[in-house]
């Protein structure tokens, strides 16, 4: 709106500061200093994002046009006497007994010494094996597998605790490896050849983050589902990943290590299920294979390579996604990633009584299909199941 005869009496302050003012810009000006700006930024950036589309465009050719990892037997394997220098790292901590009852899952969670609290709320939620047991009438054995804090001074202060929390609780097992990331693949030799060691008759054995959400109820039966329980490895399947090049990462692989353009298909080490056949011929194949590729569940996925088996994918385990709050989701969820704070919440939701009733009737299913594809089938906004969850 104009305000007619305003200019005239302007003080000379304001005279002064009118001077001061940027100059007004046209509606078509400012689109095209919008579109220069842009083009500005995606030039500075396109190096990158350029890098990223020709890298992924290049190992899903190799996986899907190529698919021939014959490499990986050829450029992987070692004399077993080197192999197994990997694998024989001590016990500290140990149970040497699983149980004698017929174990329907041997689960590890793969924690830090100084995670007692995240251990604490596992043992009162998900991986509450009393509760598991009186509810759902199967026996599971939940494991902490550790190594040895980094830093010395933390260690001999962990010491005493992991010893009284072990005496508690019985379920915890420590190798004398050093606990960090490059270790990994250390820590999964640790839990596979516990399993073959101590834990041969359990049926099915997973491995899973400390910060990982297992909704144990629903995997049960999914595992009950599997009455022969062979051949099966299930979890969120990367199929032709690319190696990440960037120094920077925390997932850097040199040339060296790994001069090819994608990783067989794997799933993320936050939680996956083997049946007992397949972790015992993953054991195999690694005790024959140079464990120093220190990616464990992209190791896993060589090992398997080695002895042709693949993976199956699962639209509700979520690999490093996080699933939306909602009832509809928690009635079909397997993982879900990064949960500390809110685990004790969270046991609760998916317990409460509600949610069994809600996948009855149609009116519910037609009620739980949209309110999925409202929080899943949004793109690049949903980072934990993939649309198709939707509509199973
Ligand atoms: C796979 O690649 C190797 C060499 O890297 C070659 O010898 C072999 O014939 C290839 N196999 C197939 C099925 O293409
Ligand atoms: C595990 O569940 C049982 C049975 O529901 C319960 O009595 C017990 O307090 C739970 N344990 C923990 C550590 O919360
Ligand atoms: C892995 O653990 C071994 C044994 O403790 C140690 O010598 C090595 O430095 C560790 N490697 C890394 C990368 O932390
Ligand atoms: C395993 O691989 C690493 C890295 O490529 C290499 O340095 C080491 O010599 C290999 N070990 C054996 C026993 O071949
Ligand atoms: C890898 O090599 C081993 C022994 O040399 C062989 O038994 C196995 O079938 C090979 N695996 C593949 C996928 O070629």
């Amino acid at each position: 709106m104009k305000q007619p005869g305003v200019s005239g009496i302007v003080t000379g302050a304001k005279v002064q500061r009118s001077h001061l003012k940027m100059p007004r810009l046209k509606k078509s000006q400012l689109r095209l200093i919008t579109l220069c700006f842009s083009t500005l930024m995606l030039m500075a950036y396109w190096e990158k994002i350029d890098n990223n589309i020709v890298t992924h465009v290049k190992s899903f050719s190799y996986r899907y046009l190529l698919n021939n990892f014959t490499f990986i037997n050829a450029s992987f394997r070692v004399n077993p006497k080197d192999a197994v220098k990997f694998s024989n790292h001590r016990y500290l901590i140990n149970q040497r007994k699983c149980g004698e009852k017929d174990i329907l899952l041997l689960l590890f969670v793969k924690s830090s010494s100084e995670n007692f609290e995240r251990r604490q709320a596992i043992r009162s939620t998900w991986g509450n094996v009393t509760y598991i047991e009186r509810t759902l009438g199967v026996t599971v054995r939940v494991l902490f597998a550790l190594g040895l804090h980094p830093e010395l001074e933390q260690r001999e202060k962990l010491k005493m605790q992991l010893l009284f929390e072990d005496q508690k609780y019985h379920d915890l097992i420590q190798q004398d490896f050093m606990d960090t990331f490059h270790n990994l693949t250390l820590k999964l030799l640790l839990q596979l050849g516990w399993k073959e060691t101590y834990c041969h008759h359990a049926r099915f054995f997973m491995s899973a983050d400390d910060d990982v959400f297992v909704h144990t109820p629903n995997l049960i039966h999914l595992l009950q589902g599997h009455s022969n329980a062979k051949d099966l490895w299930i979890g969120r399947v990367h199929r032709g990943s690319p190696p990440n090049r960037d120094k920077e990462s925390k997932y850097y692989v040199s040339q060296d290590l790994y001069p090819w353009l994608s990783y067989p298909d794997y799933t993320p080490g936050s939680g996956y299920v083997l049946s007992s056949d397949v972790a015992t011929k993953i054991y195999q194949a690694a005790l024959t294979i140079n464990a120093s590729f220190h990616i464990d569940d992209v190791f896993l996925g060589i090992c398997a390579k080695v002895m042709d088996i693949d993976p199956k994918n699962h639209a509700f385990f979520s690999g490093e996604g996080k699933a939306p709050y909602h009832p509809c989701i928690y009635n079909q969820m397997m993982t879900s990633h990064g949960h500390v704070s809110d685990i004790q919440e969270m046991w609760r939701r998916v317990t409460e009584a509600e949610v069994g009733h809600i996948s009855s009737g149609l009116i519910w299913r037609l009620y739980c299909t949209v309110a999925k594809v409202r929080l899943l089938c949004v793109p690049f906004l949903s980072n934990s199941y993939p649309c198709k969850a939707a509509f199973f």
